[in-house]
């Protein structure tokens, strides 16, 4: 993991999005037009209003194209008071359209070409791409110089705000809700992976992406560094290494080579920041305990230390095999070798049945105790 120490970050917080320019590297694959549409080429698609998917061929409702002026209406003239987050793109803003519908708009801050190139990806990755764990683009702006995307509202922001930093009055997030936003990620990417066609490389997934509805169902956000993946015998898609710092897989940060298990790593890392509670890089704890992966490195090669990497929140209150199994499957998708992770159709499959049985678990009272080293070497 030490290649990490080589990205520049361009970004504001300390889980921060990173770029590396590898030069010779950095060669963007032929054929995969969509993040290297021009400006020309993505107005005409998107404001001609084919909403035509040209991954599925299915006709679908195209993102609207807004003026300023409305978006200034729906957010009060942006004021801080609707704002609701702050990325390395910009700001984040509630808003109210005329229709009635609640949004955010995400105001893009003026930094430059790539700014720009990843507005025009999300827009059209935004535009062809539709699921349910996916979150809705409603539409955007390009009034002059100004670059906004309008979303539908997630009222319980991202998974990020509700698994770090949990104050005392606030109930934390229970196991159970952990693995429905588990599922919940893993079908978004799933359809990302194996129903789109091209398969799109995701090369984003963060807890600060996977936005959360009312009920906490999951969607993944932020599609604006997503690539259409390898076609026919081609096994990976060339790019500049994008991601997030402590999310990034190790062979992609240091080789540029993205494959659709650079997600599959990245999704390790969130599942191992739902069974931790920590971050996946956290400056404020000690040496050896700020880079996640490589604090639990040691803890997946002895079941009889898997109790100490639950949350502490969650006080025990988690049925001990489906503790054991999730600490499996994201060992597995944290494998250092690209090839031994397993495909996301899988890990949907697994998942799904480990959600299962925390509802099961839930639903008849079948808790483990609170969970003590002792008691788990002893059912072991
Ligand atoms: N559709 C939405 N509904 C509700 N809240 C949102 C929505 N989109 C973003 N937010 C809020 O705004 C915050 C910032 O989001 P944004 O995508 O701009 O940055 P980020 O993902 O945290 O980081 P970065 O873009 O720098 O990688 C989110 O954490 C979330 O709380
Ligand atoms: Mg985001």
């Amino acid at each position: 993991m030490s290649c990490f120490s080589c990205f520049v970050s361009r970004r504001k917080k300390d889980v921060s999005r990173v770029e590396v320019d590898n030069g010779s590297r950095s060669a963007h694959t032929p054929g995969n037009g969509v993040t290297n549409a021009s400006e020309g080429e993505w107005k005409r698609e998107c404001s001609e209003g084919k909403g035509k998917s040209v991954m599925s061929g299915k006709s679908r409702t195209a993102a609207a194209s807004f003026g300023f002026r409305e978006l200034a209406t729906a957010t009060r003239g942006f004021n801080e008071a609707n704002l609701i987050g702050e990325g390395g793109f910009g700001k984040v803003f509630k808003g109210r359209l005329s229709t009635g519908e609640l949004v955010a708009v995400k105001q893009l801050s003026h930094d430059g070409r790539q700014g720009f190139q990843e507005f025009v990806t999300e827009v059209l990755m935004l535009s062809l791409l539709h699921h349910s764990n996916l979150v809705k683009l409603i539409g955007y702006c390009t009034d002059g110089d100004q670059r906004l995307l309008v979303y539908e509202y997630m009222p319980m922001g991202s998974l990020e705000d509700h698994l770090f930093d949990v104050p005392q009055d606030k109930e934390p997030l229970s196991w159970r809700t952990r693995m429905k936003i588990a599922v919940g990620a893993a079908r978004g990417l799933e359809y990302l992976h194996c129903k789109a066609d091209p398969p799109v490389i995701y090369r984003d997934l963060k807890s600060a992406n996977i936005l959360l509805d009312n009920d906490f169902s999951p969607k993944l956000s932020d599609f604006g560094l997503a690539k259409l993946g390898p076609v026919g015998d081609n096994t990976h898609v060339s790019t500049r290494v994008m991601g997030t710092y402590g999310y990034c897989a190790p062979e992609y940060a240091m080789s540029g080579k993205l494959t659709l298990k650079s997600d599959i790593y990245s999704f390790g890392v969130v599942l191992l920041e739902l069974i931790t509670g920590r971050r996946a890089i956290d400056a404020t704890k000690k040496p050896g305990e700020q880079n996640l992966v490589s604090w639990s490195r040691p803890y997946f090669s002895d079941r009889r230390r898997f109790v100490h990497m639950a949350d502490p929140l969650l006080q025990g209150q988690i049925p001990v095999r489906c503790l054991h199994q999730a600490i499996a499957i994201t060992a597995m998708c944290l494998q250092e070798q690209p090839k031994f992770r397993p495909l996301i159709g899988d890990i949907v499959v697994a998942l799904e049945y480990l959600a299962s049985q925390s509802i099961e678990a839930h639903r008849y009272g079948v808790r483990s105790p609170p969970l003590q080293p002792s008691s788990i070497m002893e059912r072991d």
